[in-house]
């Protein structure tokens, strides 16, 4: 019997390979080279690709490879994924939702706290040596605890920073979203509703968690950073390209708000060169759900799409399931 044939673009972890292998001939990419170009042609032959964001599955790249049935991304984000491309010559998109919800929770809440409470800026000021003395104003932020969380885009992992603000630190919780929640997930959450423009003018902490897209490009820009109070702190672990990049680093600048967390950029793994001269700003290399634990369920889930896409059975995590009835028997 003919096994198909998948392409696994980066390194994972060599069990969840090994554990794709049962099923497939697998071809992997041990040395983690980005694939770039060298993509459709490494996908010649293959019916299914375990993916990361680093790969950019559209229009040109299903044309190319019109044996490609699955792309089993190993993220929550699908950016990199034209769903329409997709979902038009009936390819499966899946991703990996719920597992990383936690621990990126954990990380947007830590890079929250890092900025307010400056604590990357005291690093680097005590291994230059400049720490010569207590002083009472010396590295002061602003308090977290009972100030006011923004979050603009509360799906599951907005939700899970609502919690931890809302539960462990007392504070008052503000979200916008596309879709207000049910008002018991308000009640929940302790959460209240507000527009946009009331969001930006009232969140003492902005933590955005929303998807990107075309929608989304540059949402908060210069006229959003200029509604937000001049001691607000604004947190990015969603995508690059949701905040105007250089218009930040103007704003921490000329201290139009007070400090940010970023662990995406827009062009990463290039980060905006003047953000990296400034010293109200942490940046992370988009590590958000980097623990073991976490990056394993990712892995085994993506895998987990891929063979039950590829062997007939019900993938856990379809983007766009309504290709399934689509396929060969
Ligand atoms: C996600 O899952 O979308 C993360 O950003 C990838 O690490």
């Amino acid at each position: 019997m003919n096994r198909p044939h998948v392409l696994v673009t980066r390194a994972i972890f060599p069990e969840t390979i090994e554990r794709l292998r049962e099923h497939f001939e697998v071809d992997d990419n041990p040395t983690d080279a980005v694939l770039g170009a060298g993509l459709a042609p490494r996908l010649q032959g293959k019916q299914g690709a375990l993916t990361t964001g680093s790969e950019r599955i559209d229009a040109a790249l299903l044309a190319a490879c019109p044996g490609l049935r699955v792309v089993a991304n190993m993220a929550v984000g699908y950016n990199n994924f034209d769903i329409a491309a997709c979902t038009a010559r009936g390819v499966l998109a899946t991703n990996t939702p719920d597992v990383l919800t936690e621990t990126t929770a954990d990380f947007g809440f830590a890079l929250m706290m890092a900025g307010a409470r400056r604590m990357a800026e005291g690093e680097r000021f005590l291994r230059r040596g400049e720490w010569k003395k207590w002083s009472y104003d010396m590295l002061t932020g602003s308090d977290v605890h009972g100030a006011t969380l923004g979050i603009l885009g509360m799906g599951r992992i907005g939700q899970a920073i609502a919690r931890r603000g809302a539960l462990g630190f007392g504070m008052k919780v503000v979200y916008h979203n596309r879709s207000r929640l049910p008002a018991a997930a308000e009640a929940a959450l302790g959460a209240r509703y507000l527009t946009k423009g009331e969001l930006l003018a009232q969140a003492d902490h902005l933590v955005l968690v929303l998807p990107y897209s075309a929608e989304s490009h540059h949402a908060i820009g210069a006229g959003e950073l200029a509604q937000m109070k001049p001691t607000a702190t604004l947190t990015n672990i969603a995508r690059g390209g949701i905040v105007d990049d250089a218009a930040l680093a103007v704003a921490l600048r000329d201290g139009r708000i007070a400090a940010a967390g970023l662990d995406v950029f827009e062009g990463e793994p290039a980060v905006h060169p003047d953000l990296l001269t400034l010293p109200n700003v942490v940046l992370t290399p988009h590590i958000a759900s980097a623990t073991v634990a976490t990056r394993r369920a990712m892995a085994e889930l993506a895998a987990d799409n891929l063979i039950e896409a590829l062997t007939g059975g019900v993938p856990p995590s379809p983007i766009n399931p309504q290709v399934l009835p689509l396929r060969p028997a």
